[in-house]
């Protein structure tokens, strides 16, 4: 394992005839991150996984401060990768003084869901990738499709940037109680782990009778359902058909079920294909 706070060593470090897998992460690795390295070895000589907290993705300075860090045990579980190269800056390595995210125009479909709930986030979000990737210049970069909009706003910013990285989305990776893998899980206490489990049923409720009720049918009862859990709070239910959805994910025809919620202080987020 090679470890660089800076870019520019670790820039110095890479052959230039191989390629490179991006995994961008902000630490507090689960085996979600360890799957999409995973993946990035399978299809690339050298993986970069960075670690970084961006700040100017976070819409809520609570939230920025509360999240979980901690490098030594990523470190940790990153050495079963042996020639892994990790990245690990601090906010001057990419940032200049004051700098704040650089504004965007990726379509409606960022004003939606996570853009409506989250003001700023997607900017912040495009401003930090945008920068890894013109720094590194990868191959591939892999992201989890837990954060679904992310994936499609990092696929429209390198089509709209003529940047030449396969952006590639893996699949969600699960506690064995459904639950979606987050970093965020582990700020949760047992009684709010217990609720969080429910996140999935409602989805898979909704999978089940979608093609009995209409949309409204089905987020009224979801509602209604979410209220009977302890501590959550829905924020919204939405089902997408994708080929509307934005101009990047017209060739798929796939319908998705997105939900964000919050457990207690914790906010959490997840869909799934019906
Ligand atoms: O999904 C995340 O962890 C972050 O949004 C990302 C893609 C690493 C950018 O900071």
């Amino acid at each position: 394992m090679r470890v660089y706070s800076s870019h520019k060593e670790l820039l110095k470090s890479i052959k230039h005839k191989l390629s490179v897998g991006l995994v961008p992460t902000m630490g507090s690795l689960h085996e979600g991150h360890l799957s999409l390295i995973e993946k990035a070895y399978s299809e690339n000589d050298e993986v970069i996984v960075s670690i970084y907290v961006n700040p100017t993705q976070f819409n809520d300075k609570e939230d920025l401060k509360k999240y979980p860090r901690n490098i030594k045990e990523d470190l940790k579980k990153l050495n079963r990768f042996e020639n892994v190269i990790v990245y690990t800056p601090e906010n001057n390595d990419l940032y200049q003084k004051n700098e704040s995210s650089k504004q965007y125009d990726f379509g409606s479909f960022t004003n939606l869901m996570e853009g409506k709930h989250r003001p700023g986030h997607f900017d912040g979000v495009a401003t930090i990738i945008e920068k890894l990737f013109k720094i590194f210049n990868p191959d591939n970069a892999y992201f989890g499709e837990k954060d679904f909009q992310q994936l499609l706003l990092i696929k429209t910013l390198t089509e709209q940037l003529d940047i030449n990285t396969n952006v590639v989305g893996c699949d969600t990776i699960r506690e064995p109680d459904g639950l979606a893998m987050s970093s965020r899980n582990k700020l949760m206490s047992d009684k709010e782990r217990k609720s969080a489990k429910e996140i999935i049923k409602l989805l898979l409720w909704a999978k089940e009778v979608y093609s009995k009720f209409d949309f409204v049918q089905i987020r009224d009862e979801i509602k209604n359902r979410s209220k009977l859990i302890d501590s959550f709070k829905l924020e919204y239910f939405e089902i997408m058909n994708l080929e509307e959805f934005s101009s990047i994910s017209k060739k798929n025809n796939e319908i998705r079920a997105f939900i964000a919620c919050r457990i207690g202080n914790i906010r959490l987020i997840d869909n799934i294909k019906l």
